[in-house]
């Protein structure tokens, strides 16, 4: 089994570490799962600027005890491996049928084949908050051993918050480990400037000998002092140029700071939960070699989107996406909502803001923005509403959308079907009109799309004036973004 450097795979990272990555692989890997704070329950589910429902379905699952969890959990009660086996009861015997317990049996699945797709000299960074820090610990010492604690690195930050009953909630934290006691650890590469007080105490310059006749022993290190295991990195700010717009991005420098101390030049990095993909934007600027993968459609686009702005003319091999008719129906066959995911971006629309079950009972599956054009002097953010259809279909469900468009005051819609249209459906969605865009254009009130014309290349015609909730420029305006929510709640 070979991987491909610079490989995005769409899709549940249990499942891809599973079936595609062979044992000892990685040089280092870091993960930055969805956490269950409030802070982040909020911007997940009601901050709503870009969520995607297959995010919002990973992380019920992975903080439900659904079915799936109870496999998972039933397997890890029965581990051959006993250490794994007892703690599990007894976390159990704890937490009982809790969203934290099922959010434990979820990464402890995960991270005992991490640990397996690590390379002995490897590194591993868990990313997490401190509401579970201190249970994923436990769970870390089990599966990599306790010997193989390295650091629990504190990172701090500022943010607006003045809580009544506690002090303000402004670090994560991240766990490192490593697989063995023989992996590297790269500390010149990061290392900073030190204090003016650490100078002023030596009394000295680095690199300078101390004049108290001391052996070089206490001599200040001329490429400056390993940072200590509190990082203060400034969180992304609204107006950060970094910013994508996607509500869990991480800075930049985070990640800069464990890549290099934990790999080299053409080392593999592996992130399995790599949403908008700092990790990888990181690994590649650094030359490292690197993989990610995430169950959301959205992360997947935002990457390809955010590596061919930085690193133009980069090539992205992309797993898990169907690249042609027959692997598109495998995947409606396979997993109706990830196969919807997809669908909808072929038109360039984005998930129902907030609450995505909300857009599901609206028979919503997704949404372009637009700015409407018939009054210049006043452009109004209108909405094209999406259907996907991945099983059978008939007239009906153009008549459903036509529907739909008129409660939801949305000039058009798109029906986008597995199977080809009937002539029943098209002459339907003909009988549905025209929206007048601006004074001299006009396009389809309904249009219908299937995914065999998709791939041979049929283009829907759209206005040119979409919003994408994820663009730099965009979100920068700050003024899109809100009237989204506005618009769609
Ligand atoms: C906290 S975000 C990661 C943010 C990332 N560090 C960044 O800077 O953009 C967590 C990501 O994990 C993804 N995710 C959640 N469950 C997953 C799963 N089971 N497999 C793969 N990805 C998953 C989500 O879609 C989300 O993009």
């Amino acid at each position: 089994m070979s991987l491909e450097n610079r490989t995005l795979y769409f899709g549940d990272n249990l499942q891809v570490i599973e079936e595609k990555f062979p044992d000892n692989f990685f040089d280092l890997i870091y993960l930055d799962p969805p956490f269950n704070s409030n802070r982040n329950y909020n911007v997940l589910f009601k901050e709503g600027q870009v969520d995607a429902s297959a995010q919002i379905r990973a992380f019920e699952d992975t903080w439900e005890w659904s079915y799936p969890t109870i496999r998972l959990f039933n397997g890890l009660k029965e581990s051959n491996d006993p250490q794994i086996a007892i703690m599990m009861q007894s976390l159990f015997e704890i937490m009982r049928d809790t969203p934290m317990m099922a959010y434990l049996v979820n990464m402890t699945a995960r991270l005992i084949p991490l640990r397996r797709v690590l390379k002995e000299t490897g590194s591993i960074y868990l990313h997490c908050d401190p509401t579970a820090s201190h249970y994923l610990k436990m769970i870390m010492d089990v599966i990599f051993g306790k010997q193989n604690f390295r650091n629990e690195l504190i990172w701090c930050y500022t943010r607006p918050s003045s809580p009544l009953r506690q002090f303000p909630r402004t670090h994560d934290v991240i766990l490192f480990y490593t697989k063995t006691n023989r992996t590297p650890f790269y500390r010149d590469a990061i290392r900073v400037p030190y204090d003016e007080e650490t100078i002023a105490r030596s009394n000295r310059n680095p690199g300078e000998k101390s004049s108290m006749g001391k052996k070089g022993k206490d001599r200040l290190n001329p490429l400056g002092k390993i940072p200590e295991s509190w990082w203060r990195i400034p969180m992304l700010q609204g107006n950060s140029t970094e910013r994508l717009g996607y509500p869990t991005q991480k800075p930049e420098a985070l990640l800069e700071r464990i890549i290099k101390a934990s790999s080299k030049e053409g080392d593999w990095v592996l992130d399995p939960f790599c949403g908008c993909g700092t990790s990888v934007a990181v690994a590649e600027r650094l030359n490292r070699n690197w993989i990610g993968i995430d169950i959301s459609m959205q992360s997947v686009n935002v990457i390809m989107e955010r590596m061919r702005n930085h690193f133009p003319g980069i090539k992205i091999n992309i797993d898990g996406i169907p690249m042609d008719y027959e692997s598109a129906a495998a995947l409606a066959e396979k997993d109706k909502f990830a196969f919807q995911d997809w669908a909808i971006t072929l038109v360039g629309a984005n998930p129902p803001s907030g609450v995505s079950k909300k857009g599901a009972d609206r028979g919503i599956d997704g949404i372009i923005l637009f700015r409407e054009k018939v009054d210049y002097s006043n452009p109004k953010l209108r909405k094209i509403i999406v259907q996907v259809k991945g099983g059978g279909t008939n007239r009906g469900d153009v008549a459903r959308l036509k529907g739909d468009l008129e409660r939801e005051d949305a000039p058009m819609g798109i029906l986008i079907t597995l199977k080809d249209a009937t002539a029943e459906m098209k002459r339907e969605a003909a009988l549905s009109g025209e929206y007048q865009y601006t004074q001299a254009t006009t396009f389809p009130r309904i249009q219908l799309l299937s995914i065999r014309e998709w791939f041979e290349g049929k283009e829907l015609k759209l206005p040119a004036d979409t919003v994408n909730p994820f663009k730099k420029a965009e979100s920068k305006k700050g003024a899109d973004i809100g009237q989204l929510e506005i618009d769609l709640e």
